[in-house]
């Protein structure tokens, strides 16, 4: 009687996990997208479809290992399938609460022969897209293993339209281009496409925390494209260990354009918070001594033009006090700049300031007006000096009341070796988060890996750059970022995270390269400043050409975090209008921008409180405006409108509107 009792059992185990074992597909929760696993040839593959269309074709996985490859000759032992929904806020961002609803797929895998090594697949599958992760399960014969690559295919059904930039670009600062996937080079991640049937797919990463960046090449002309890993100096991509995850592979699937920009999968595929009182963590605006530096009115070096000097600070206190910016950035400060700083980094005191800068004397009259001081750690990409003064850097800052700090690693190499988004990158990268963490200090990280989503786990990681940002209008020899440049970097590198774009140019002239300018009006400035998302958010101007300025008090007015997002229309590489409403208030903001073509944007106002009243402040391009030859002209106009209203605004060739609706 006992052994058929367990007899039974068996067969029941048996029959569910057969069962399990062959139903290998998984849909999003509204059923639109669905994924199939499954082995062809002894090597496991995924597809994806959204509606019964394709779009990606059998995508094979798998990897090359320092002893072999791994994946190449696998059994499915077992399917696991489940479901999760939960809420979660954020403590700063483009709303508050994040829905995170997914339906997974764990399909654990065998080799069939050799050492009989394991791994697994994990798939969650979101309304707007999908992710997917190896797990490598604690076992006998996979313990301390190197990655040489990863195997891993996104088959794209058809020859989509993207928008990239080629992964040998210093610190991804470049130009997005579009090309056809065929003809693409081996290019970095986030990857926006348009398909012919109007589709918007962005490959990309999520929680990428020690592990290589991830970049993708198309294979031999083909629309298949393989992950390529930043390597090593050594050649190896990932030295990792058992039991261990890799970071999530991405892909955001979207009916329009706009709605690339409402996803937040990359954020629900990290950790949730590692901090537990997040107060001292303050979203803001700051001004700097900065762009003078850029201009060559100051020398980040000691000397007769030394930007950072206790006067010109006290002087940048006062007016961020008077125009209510919350702090004040000061490049140049400390020691290690004379010389060429760019090779040789490991000369960078990150204690010891310049004789004319004295900390404690601005700290605390920062402190008596309400401002911060943010702090300035420009490495050169010597991450060994830095790592060894970390402690000792943040310790000093927090003494002083400095909550909020901007890296730098402008250098080729870190430590004149290794690549900025490989594993020893993203290892350094993190750690200083951490340890930032410790001493209660926000990160705005220039020069970075690519962002792939860590500020839910270290809401301390503000803003990043790793993109062509204000700056190349000083000093690029292309004559500066071209019309369209904003248009697109929301829906490619703006996909990856916040953005330290700097805008804010109220000077279009540049003494120092006349042929080279911001090319937008200034109307288009303003409306950056709701387009491109920053918790902090820098008007980057020399505070000279704020003065009397009255279009500046679109700037002094703007939030830099939000309770809610619209995008009422987008063309990616065309225009982009984006509508925010303040978290701290009932107000609303709205940037419209558009490309080198003027446009006619008729906005209704239906996201507005129904039978409320609001003030509207609309600052747009006026009379004679044009981005080439006349940048200057804002009208100002004040009215007053309702849910009911359809506001109207002509934006001039590479122009902007910027709104401000106040409730009543
Ligand atoms: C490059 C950064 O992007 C820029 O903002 C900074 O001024 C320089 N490095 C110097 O640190
Ligand atoms: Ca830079």
């Amino acid at each position: 009687m006992k052994q058929l009792a367990v007899y039974i059992l068996l067969v029941f185990f048996c029959l569910t996990s057969c069962a399990n074992k062959e139903n290998t597909s998984v849909s999003s929760p509204d059923g639109s997208i669905r994924v199939q696993a499954g082995i062809e040839n002894g090597k496991v593959y995924y597809t994806v479809d959204k509606k019964d269309k394709a779009i990606l074709n059998k995508s094979f996985l798998g990897f090359v290992l320092k002893d072999g490859e791994l994946g190449k000759d696998v059994t499915i032992t077992d399917v696991k399938h489940s479901s999760f929904s939960e809420k979660w806020d954020q403590p700063w961002g483009e709303e508050i609460t994040v829905d995170n609803t997914y339906n997974e797929m764990t399909v654990d895998v065998q080799e069939n022969g050799g050492l009989k090594r394991k791994f697994s697949v994990v798939f969650r599958i979101f309304n707007d897209g999908i992710g997917f992760r190896y797990v490598f399960p604690e076992q006998e014969n996979l313990k301390d293993f190197v990655i040489m690559d990863e195997l891993t295919e996104f088959a794209l059904a058809g020859d989509h339209k993207a928008w990239s930039i080629p992964t040998s670009t210093l610190y991804f600062e470049n130009l997005y281009k579009p090309s056809p996937v065929s003809s693409l080079d081996t290019v970095c991640t986030p990857l926006t496409m348009e398909t012919k049937d109007g589709l918007y797919l962005s490959i990309h990463e999520a929680n990428l925390t020690d592990y290589a960046g991830l970049n993708l090449t198309p294979e031999n002309g083909t629309t298949t494209l393989k992950a390529y890993l930043t390597p090593w100096s050594t050649g190896e991509k990932v030295f990792a260990k058992a039991p261990s995850v890799t970071p999530w592979r991405t892909m955001i699937i979207a009916d329009k354009a706009a709605d690339l920009l409402l996803s937040r999968l990359m954020l629900n595929l990290n950790e949730p918070s590692k901090i537990k009182d997040t107060s001292w963590i303050r979203p803001g605006r700051y001004i700097g001594i900065w762009w003078g530096m850029h201009m060559e009115d100051y020398s980040w070096a000691q000397g007769p033009k030394h930007g950072a000097t206790t006067e010109n600070t006290m002087r940048y206190i006062d007016f961020a006090a008077k125009h209510n910016f919350s702090g004040v950035l000061v490049e140049g400060w400390n020691f290690g700049w004379d010389g060429d700083w760019t090779k040789e980094g490991d000369k960078f005191s990150f204690t010891k300031a310049y004789p004319d800068f004295d900390l404690k004397k601005i700290t605390e009259y920062a402190a008596s007006k309400n401002v911060k001081l943010i702090g300035h750690h420009e490495t050169g990409g010597a991450t060994q000096n830095y790592e060894n003064q970390l402690d000792s850097a943040f310790a000093l800052y927090q003494k002083y009341g400095v909550s909020a700090v901007k890296t730098g690693y402008v250098s080729p190499l870190l430590d004149h070796k290794e690549r900025h988004s490989s594993q020893y990158g993203v290892r350094h990268f993190r750690k200083v988060i951490e340890a930032a963490a410790k001493y209660h200090i926000m990160i705005d990280n220039h020069e970075p890996a690519m962002p792939t989503g860590l500020q839910r786990t270290w809401p301390n990681l503000m803003t990043q750059e790793g993109f062509r940002g204000q700056e190349y209008d000083a000093w690029s020899r292309d004559g500066g970022n071209p019309p369209e440049h904003t248009t697109i970097l929301p829906f490619t590198r703006g996909l990856a995270g916040p953005m330290d774009f700097t805008p804010g140019t109220f000077n279009f002239t540049n003494k120092v390269f006349p042929a080279t300018h911001v090319q937008t009006t200034l109307a288009k400035q303003l409306a950056l400043f709701v387009v491109l998302f920053s918790p902090l958010q820098m008007a980057s101007d020399m505070i000279e050409n704020y003065e009397n300025n009255s279009a500046f008090d679109f700037v002094t007015s703007c939030p830099t975090s939000w309770s809610k997002t619209i995008v009422p229309e987008a063309k990616i590489g065309e225009y982009l209008t984006i509508v925010r409403k303040d978290r701290d208030s009932e107000n609303w903001f709205v940037g419209g921008i558009t490309n080198a073509n003027s446009r006619d944007l008729s906005l209704p106002l239906n996201f507005l409180d129904k039978g409320a009243k609001y003030k509207a402040t609309i600052f747009k391009d006026g009379e004679g405006a044009d981005y080439k030859s006349n940048p200057y002209p804002v009208e100002i106009q004040e009215m007053e409108v309702t849910a009911e209203t359809v506001l109207n605004a002509k934006l001039a060739t590479s122009g902007g509107v910027a709104i401000r609706l106040i409730k009543l």
